[in-house]
């Protein structure tokens, strides 16, 4: 089975696909036109971060191809109706950067606490300003949680083990952890929270959620952290919080419009105020989340090939199914429509087909049907099931 990995995937993906004898190529930058189809033309699966655009075409020419593995977090590059319609699995690895951005949230709280930011600019312009004025420890500081999901509630543990106290807000009834409290509304967590950290989705609710009000709304001298989405806080109204001091600091790592590439000619109305920390979306970018990216989506992607679990697909149902242990697996993928079920059965019992166990589950577009069976799988009865009306992909494990 060949496989493709481009764009610098973390070594670590490489390693345990051909632990597997699975056969990998490696590409260290992206693919992109002829040079992509020519690629991914006889390969099972390729392997992408964010930069390779897999649209319909490139799913079209790809005959083989049954994966599409992110190795990132998003998956807004790859035509998931296209992978869809022809029976590919699309995998990626969500969560694999929850402790890095949690770290950088932590770290950006004591900085902004202890005012380093304007001690390092005045220590680079050579001025000594030794003073203990509005540097405080994080010990015994409110520490508002907005949105408790995976970094959410990772944040509430490490900043607990710091001594804050912590108090969260979520749409769901998410598990406190530790002490943590609930408030019941935004405002109520606002109003009592020396720092606000935000870990929300960019949603039609979340967009614009931290405005003028809000911002109001919060402790005197208190602090915003925004490693989420750029649309969720007002730009401008922050900009004018933090030149009212309103807010004594802020840190902001995602914007409302992120440039596409690296280089100059980047703008944000707050360049340029002092103790605010501004990163270029790095709160998830590090070596380890990369290396964890890899590990997890590679590991979706073996038992994918080898016994066709697709827990964790994009765009597949979800099936958890027992390594193959001497048996024979047919995996019959098709349109989720009326009728494909008793067809292929009937398909079964024609060629004497002993079902030792059948697994289905379905999306609204795809039907995933597993098949166990106790002896191989001739050519004629794969003709047959690929004849099957609305089927859209066989697979044989043996
Ligand atoms: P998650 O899905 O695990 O948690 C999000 C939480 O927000 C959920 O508990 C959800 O119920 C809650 N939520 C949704 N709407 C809400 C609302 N209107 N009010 C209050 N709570 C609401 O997501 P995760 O992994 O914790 O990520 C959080 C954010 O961090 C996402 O926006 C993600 O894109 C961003 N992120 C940023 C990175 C960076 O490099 N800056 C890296 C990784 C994630």
């Amino acid at each position: 089975m060949n496989i493709l990995l481009l764009e610098k995937i973390h070594s670590v993906a490489a390693r345990a696909l051909k632990a597997q004898g699975l056969n990998v190529t490696t590409v260290n930058k992206a693919l992109a036109g002829d040079e992509l189809l020519k690629a991914t033309r006889r390969v099972v699966a390729l392997g992408i971060r964010s930069k390779t655009r897999v649209t319909a075409n490139v799913v079209a020419n790809a005959s083989n191809l049954l994966s599409v593995t992110c190795y990132c977090i998003g998956s807004d590059q790859v035509d998931m109706e296209a992978c869809t319609e022809r029976g590919i699995a699309v995998f990626n690895a969500p969560y694999s950067n929850t402790r890095s951005v949690s770290e950088l949230t932590l770290g950006h709280i004591i900085m902004l606490l202890r005012g380093v930011i304007d001690s390092n600019n005045a220590m680079h312009q050579g001025t000594w300003k030794k003073s203990a004025n509005h540097s405080h420890e994080v010990r015994g500081k409110t520490l508002g949680i907005v949105g408790y999901g995976h970094i959410g509630s990772q944040i509430s543990v490490l900043a607990e083990a710091l001594g804050m106290d912590v108090v969260l807000y979520d749409i769901r009834e998410a598990l406190a952890m530790g002490n943590a409290r609930r408030a019941r509304t935004l405002k109520e967590l606002l109003k009592q929270s020396d720092v606000v950290t935000l870990h929300v989705p960019d949603t039609s609710v979340t967009r614009g959620m931290i405005g003028p009000a809000e911002l109001r709304s919060m402790k005197k001298g208190a602090i915003l952290i925004n490693t989420s989405r750029g649309k969720v806080v007002k730009i401008d109204a922050l900009r004018d919080a933090l030149q009212k001091k309103q807010l004594r600091g802020a840190a902001v790592d995602v914007f409302p419009d992120e440039p596409g590439s690296n280089g100059p000619g980047w703008n944000s109305p707050l360049r340029g105020l002092s103790n605010v920390i501004l990163t270029p979306h790095i709160a998830g970018s590090t070596q380890e989340a990369q290396k964890e990216i890899g590990s997890s989506a590679s590991a979706k992607l073996i038992r994918f090939l080898a016994d066709g679990t697709t827990t964790g697909s994009l765009n597949f149902p979800q099936m958890e199914l027992p390594p193959l242990e001497r048996r024979h697996r047919l995996i019959h993928i098709h349109k989720n429509v009326t009728g494909v079920i008793s067809h292929i059965g009937t398909v079964l019992k024609r060629h004497k087909i002993n079902i030792e166990g059948q697994h289905l589950e379905t999306t609204d577009k795809l039907g995933y049907l597993v098949t166990d069976i106790d002896h191989s799988v001739k050519g004629e009865l794969l003709q047959d099931l690929n004849a099957t009306p609305n089927t859209i992909r066989v697979r044989v494990l043996f």
